[in-house]
């Protein structure tokens, strides 16, 4: 049985006297025995944030990470560096990041091979746009992103990735994927990890929903056989994120 991961994505939002201060107000009820909590906050949050949830079960993440160790990469941040600020999650190949920050498949995998090598564990983000929906094309589309991402991966580290499948079109939106668009698309990501892998990897991964998720369709969503969990943007950023964390006790 897979557990639940439902984790914030605060995007470029919340000074770290705010996001220390939001912590703060919020971890108690966003704490879960079922399922893993977790706060991707700008780097500059991060320890403070750290610091905040220190003896609750949530977890801090990255929202990105560089693929080399260390050096002459200005305005870089590298993998050791997120693990001794005690991250334990990061974000990669979000489609902010690949539109406005050119990140690709290949520069993906190569942040990917980097969390895995430093212990970190990447929630790593694939979808396709509406144009790319329309044309009948999605599942094409999500299944080359994954392949690429895992290229080099080993099983054992495949087994302790997350994925989390945001349609663009949904993101920030309001226009939430219905319950059966999103189940298709993550049943086809697990299909796809166990061709590439084996049934034991398919089944161990966990596959997120993400785009516009609310109190409201986290329920339904989160029920779904292949959906294990969230990646939540807007709604991260208010209290109301404690009723997605608790969306089976609505
Ligand atoms: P919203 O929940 O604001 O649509 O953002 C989704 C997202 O991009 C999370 O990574």
């Amino acid at each position: 049985m897979r557990k639940k991961i439902i984790a914030g994505n605060w995007k470029m939002n919340m000074t770290p006297s705010k996001a220390a201060a939001f912590l703060n107000e919020n971890k108690a009820a966003c704490e879960s025995d079922t399922a893993d909590v977790v706060f991707c906050v700008p780097a500059v949050d991060i320890i403070p944030a750290v610091e905040a949830v220190k003896g609750t079960g949530i977890e801090i993440g990255a929202e990105n990470l560089y693929f080399q160790d260390k050096g002459a990469y200005t305005g870089e941040i590298a993998a050791d560096m997120l693990v001794d600020a005690g991250v334990k999650y990061v974000i990669i190949g979000h489609s902010e990041r690949r539109e406005y920050f050119a990140e690709t498949d290949e520069t993906v995998n190569k942040k990917v091979l980097k969390a895995f090598e430093y212990g970190l564990t990447p929630i790593i983000c694939c979808g396709e746009t509406l144009t790319q929906r329309e044309q009948g094309i999605t599942i094409d589309w999500v299944r080359m992103q994954i392949k690429i991402a895992f290229l080099n991966v080993t099983a054992e580290q495949a087994k302790k990735a997350v994925i989390a499948y945001e349609p663009i079109w949904a993101i920030g939106t309001g226009v939430v994927a219905t319950t059966e668009q999103a189940e298709e698309v993550c049943t086809a990501i697990r299909k796809c990890i166990g061709e590439i892998y084996d049934a034991e990897t398919a089944d161990a991964i966990r596959i997120q929903y993400g785009g516009s998720v609310s109190a409201a369709s986290a329920p339904e969503l989160f029920a779904q056989p292949d959906i294990d969990g969230g990646l939540v943007g807007g709604a991260s950023l208010k209290p109301d994120f404690a009723k997605i964390v608790h969306y089976d006790e609505q």
